[in-house]
């Protein structure tokens, strides 16, 4: 069955969508976006992934209205006949008459489309650790994301479903995902920084962390904290929380058993999908 979209704010089937190919978005991936979960009809954290999509308008100077954002994603689950699943949501800086670098003023291009989804089946990731060759702005949700493709696609032909980056040593994040780690009883994860997105997951998975009272740091770490590290886990929209089973390029002493992501599991999927 076709996908249902909308575009502009025109709900059709994705077959019946037509772009153009002056579009800043396909010219320049000049366009930021948001993925977004349901379950059982109703958003998870829909206030929170609209504020980070107007943080990126923001930062990206793009102007478009986040009400007229927000009717749209409504109007898409509302038109769709799925109970879980996820929505992509992108706006661009809109179509030009020129390709030029130098941007005008222009009416924003809104897209999105609706998929069922379920969110209960994640099986522990196969990882490779790679180089993070992205920009410097990886804060901001832009769907310019080749040096993510490169280096995933890299990972996926030796049998890899994510990477673990890494910039000059320093821990980053997982292709589509943040990262945490444990060692010694301890829960660690990057801290905020303009090399990572500040992830949903990451933030509602800090809660939990918060809320059982574990042990837990935010901050800077390196490859050797991996090396030592007993549990890997990655977290976003659409993994959830899932445990890292093998990194193919680092020796490590990681144990899929891991008492902590258990405990964070089990109260991530009772307070969100309950
Ligand atoms: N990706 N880091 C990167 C680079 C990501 O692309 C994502 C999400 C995350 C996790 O963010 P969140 O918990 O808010 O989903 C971190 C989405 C799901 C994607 O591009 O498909």
């Amino acid at each position: 069955m076709p996908k249902l979209a909308s575009y502009n704010g025109k709900v059709d089937s994705i077959e019946n969508i037509k772009v153009s190919p002056m579009s800043r978005a396909f010219l320049f991936s000049d366009s930021v976006y948001e993925v977004i979960s349901f379950y059982k009809n109703e958003f998870i954290d829909f206030e929170t992934h609209l504020d980070r999509l107007n943080q990126s308008l923001n930062e990206t100077k793009i102007s478009c209205s986040i009400e007229d954002c927000k009717t749209e994603i409504v109007k898409l689950l509302n038109e769709s006949k799925f109970e879980d699943g996820y929505i992509y949501y992108q706006v661009s800086r809109g179509v030009d008459s020129t390709r030029s670098h130098f941007f005008e003023e222009s009416d924003c291009e809104r897209f999105g489309f609706i998929e069922e989804f379920s969110f209960f089946n994640q099986s522990p990731l196969k990882v490779m650790l790679v180089d993070d060759i992205r920009w410097q702005r990886c804060d901001i949700k832009s769907t310019s994301l080749l040096g993510n493709v490169l280096q995933m696609n890299d990972a996926k032909n030796v049998g890899c479903n994510e990477i673990l980056m890494h910039k000059n040593g320093e821990l980053t994040e997982g292709g589509a995902s943040n990262i945490f780690f444990v060692k010694d009883k301890t829960i660690f994860t990057p801290g905020l920084s303009s090399n990572i997105l500040p992830g949903i997951t990451r933030h509602q998975i800090i809660k939990i962390i918060k809320d059982k009272k574990l042990n837990f740091e935010e901050g800077s770490y390196g490859i050797d904290d991996l090396k030592e590290a007993s549990s890997i886990w990655f977290t976003s929209t659409t993994k959830g929380i899932v445990g890292v089973e093998k990194i193919v390029n680092l020796e490590t002493k990681i144990n899929p058993e891991c008492e902590l992501l258990e405990i964070c599991k089990d109260a991530f999927i009772k307070k969100y999908f309950s």
